[in-house]
Order: structure tokens, then sequence, then C-alpha cells
């Protein structure tokens, strides 16, 4: 699924630049689950970024699927992007005066799927997240764990291949973590790619491999058991 090779990302030029990303190497597998640990500043967010496509790497290579991003005009990255990968942030980033169905909708609008469909498949999407009596709520109605689940939901809209989650249970209680956790898990059973970061070691332990990272480096990889 991912293929990076001595990745790099300078922010910044002369004696402003900072380099982020110190040349990175890793692969993740179709249908694996891995996490990215390491303290605050160590190049997780601006690791996610460039897989995400949200973002330009300095240098190295990227293969997204097989796919040299590199390369790619920004056209071309959208909808590579649109089609291939699934995002959940740590702040939810729903838009606030829009119900839960519309919000998971959204992003089928730009995908021109038709507004009947938009709106079954998006209660689908709810519903299976386990909010199907929460369709008209607006975030200011749900509770922190709702609203991530409605974030999870509208991240699947398009079918993704690859989930990609900074922080995802960051701004939650323990509580309402697990069962963030649980519900990625389910879309891991079902065959999901994701890709998780974290800087809490109890959230690490769900993955399959763990990446450490520090001071823009991978410094250590490894199975939890
Ligand atoms: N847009 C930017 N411009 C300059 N420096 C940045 C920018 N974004 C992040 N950085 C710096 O890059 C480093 C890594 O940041 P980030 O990827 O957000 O780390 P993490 O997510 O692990 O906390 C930090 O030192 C941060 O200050
Ligand atoms: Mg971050």
């Amino acid at each position: 699924m991912i293929e990076v090779q001595d990745l790099r990302k300078t922010y910044g030029q002369g004696a402003e630049a900072f380099e982020a990303l110190r040349g990175v190497s890793f692969r993740v597998e179709d249908g694996e689950f891995v996490a990215v640990m390491g303290p605050s500043g160590c190049g997780k967010s601006t690791l996610l970024a460039i897989l995400g496509l949200l973002d330009h790497s300095s240098a190295g290579s990227y293969r997204l699927k097989g796919r040299e991003v590199s390369g790619l005009d920004d056209t071309e990255r959208t909808l590579f992007r649109r089609e291939t990968i699934g995002f959940v942030f740590q702040s939810f980033n729903l838009l606030p005066r829009m119900t839960s169905l519309e919000n998971v909708a959204l992003p089928m609008t730009y995908a021109n799927v038709h507004r009947r469909e938009r709106r079954q498949r998006a209660a689908e999407l709810l519903t299976k997240v386990g909010l199907g009596d929460k369709l008209k709520r607006t975030p200011l109605e749900l509770s922190g764990g709702q609203r991530q689940r409605v974030s999870v939901a509208r991240s699947l809209v398009n079918r993704p291949a690859l989930m990609l989650a900074d922080e995802p249970t960051g701004n939650l209680d323990s509580k309402t973590s697990l069962e963030i956790l649980d519900l990625l898990g389910q879309l891991h059973a079902e065959g999901m790619t994701i890709l998780l970061v974290t800087h809490d070691s109890r959230v690490a332990a769900r993955a399959q491999r763990v990446l450490h990272f520090s001071d823009g480096l991978l410094v250590k990889e490894e199975a939890p058991s």
C-alpha cells in the first residue's frame, strides 16, 4: 500500500530551514494496521500530510498503491487522494451547522454522487458506526466520541483503501477512546489498511506494528506482544 524511500521534508529556506523528516524508509502492506509513535515535534503530522497527499515531500520516493506520487501534479494528487484515502483527525473537523448526515454526505458532493444516493450512503455509514439514530444531530448535540464516529463515517464515503488517522483519540477520555479504537479495529478486520499516529502507547498497542519516530527519523520498529 505504502512504500517510502529516504523521504525528507524541509520547512522554510536558508538560515530558517528546518528538516522535519530526515530520510525515512518503510513499507505498509495491504491490510496492515500500523501505528506511528513518537514525542511531540518528531515529524508525525508532517509524515501523515505527505502520505495523505496533502503536502509535498522535499526529497525521496513515495509509492502509494504502486504509483510514484512525487511526480503527480495537484489535480492528479487530489483525484488520487479522493479515491484512495480517508482521513480522521484529532479535532474531528466537522462543520458545526451541518447535521451528521450532511457532514458525512459532503465529500460525495465533490465526487458527483446524486443527492439521494449521497444521503442513503451517509445514513448507512452512520448506522455502521453506531449513529443510526443521530442522523439529524449537529456536532454540538453530540458527545466527543460520537463526533469522532461521524468523522470516521465521513472518512469512509469514497470507499478508501487506506485510512490515515492523526491522534484520533487525542481529544477523547479513555472509555470513549476504547470505543473509537474498537471501531478502527472493526474496519481493519474488514480489510482496511490503517496508519495511525499517536503518542499514546496504549493506542499503539492496538496496531500490528509500531514505527517509532524521533527527531524526524524512524528509529525503531516493533510488533507489540
Ligand atoms: N509549516 C511548518 N513550518 C515550519 N516548521 C514546521 C511546520 N510544520 C511543522 N513544523 C515543524 O516540524 C517539526 C515536526 O512537526 P510535526 O510534524 O507537526 O510533529 P508532530 O506531529 O510529531 O508533533 C516541528 O519542529 C514543527 O515545529
Ligand atoms: Mg502532530
